[in-house]
């Protein structure tokens, strides 16, 4: 049976967007549901990234870019108008609507380091409390065991799983609600990958999360439910009872790359 939508997590109502009067996306509207993972596919400029990017004001980096539509986002339990007047200041709403990109954004500096910053910075943490927060952080992405004792070194030097990872971690740490995430593995191995995908599949009952997926099978693994992306447009939305049936899947694919 199909969940009865009471408490929508993220309402995305009539949202179209250009860049430079071109339009990237037209008219999409979704529901996202608390504790259900969310994965949108699509064809390569479909929208996938410009569709997470307008859920947390990303886009509004790009002069060239125009937005409208709604975007609503249950935050601290009511439903907040992100691109309101009234909205939550920009930095307060990345804060709490954190973005995971493709590329892992690691600084040039320690593993600790790049996790203190934010915490100093954002919400003023110091002594045992950042340290704290820190390895609580890493552990729920399972990697405090394998960076304890290298903090100090330089982020860069982490493989590229670790790195995704230690960008998921900075996010948590921050203590967000929804987690958009771009493309998560796109450059990792097979066993790098599985670590990604179970680590979402364990935070999803405590996050939002919308994930952007390149691969067909990782979507099908993963997903709750499935919004397809083409040229701009939500083409399909599948259920996961739908997505494990293999028929339905395979004709709704074919039809849409
Ligand atoms: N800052 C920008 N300025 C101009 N055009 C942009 C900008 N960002 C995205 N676009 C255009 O919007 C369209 C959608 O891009 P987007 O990055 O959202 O696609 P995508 O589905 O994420 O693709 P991919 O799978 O390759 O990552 C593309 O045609 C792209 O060229
Ligand atoms: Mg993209």
């Amino acid at each position: 049976m199909e969940k009865v939508v009471t408490n929508p997590a993220i309402v995305v109502e009539e949202l179209c967007v250009e860049f430079s009067g071109k339009t990237v996306l037209e008219n999409v509207s979704l529901t996202i549901l608390p504790a259900e993972l969310h994965v949108i596919i699509g064809p390569s400029g479909s929208g996938k990234s410009t569709l997470l990017r307008a859920i947390n004001r990303l886009n509004e980096f790009f002069p060239n870019c125009r937005t409208s539509g709604l975007v609503r986002i249950r935050l601290d339990g009511h439903l907040v108008d992100i691109y309101a007047r009234d909205a939550p200041p920009l930095p307060e709403l990345r804060r709490r609507v954190a973005m995971v990109f493709q590329t892992p954004a690691v600084l040039p500096f320690s593993i600790e380091k790049n996790m203190t910053m934010p915490l100093k910075v954002t919400l003023g943490l110091r002594g045992g409390e950042l340290r704290e927060r820190m390895e609580w952080a890493l552990r729920q992405v399972g990697l405090w065991d394998e960076v304890e004792a290298r903090l100090l070194d330089e982020a860069t030097t982490l493989s590229g799983g670790q790195q995704q990872r230690l960008c998921l971690a900075r996010a948590l740490a921050l203590g967000p609600q929804v987690l958009l995430v771009d493309e998560p593995t796109a450059s990792l191995d097979f066993r790098a990958t599985e670590t990604i995908e179970q680590l979402l599949v364990d935070l999803k009952d405590r996050y939002t999360i919308i994930a952007v997926s390149h691969s067909l099978s990782q979507a099908r693994r993963l997903a709750d439910r499935l919004w397809v992306l083409r040229e701009g447009r939500v083409m399909q939305q599948m259920n996961r009872r739908q997505l494990q049936d293999a028929a339905l899947f395979q004709e709704i694919i074919d039809n849409i790359f």
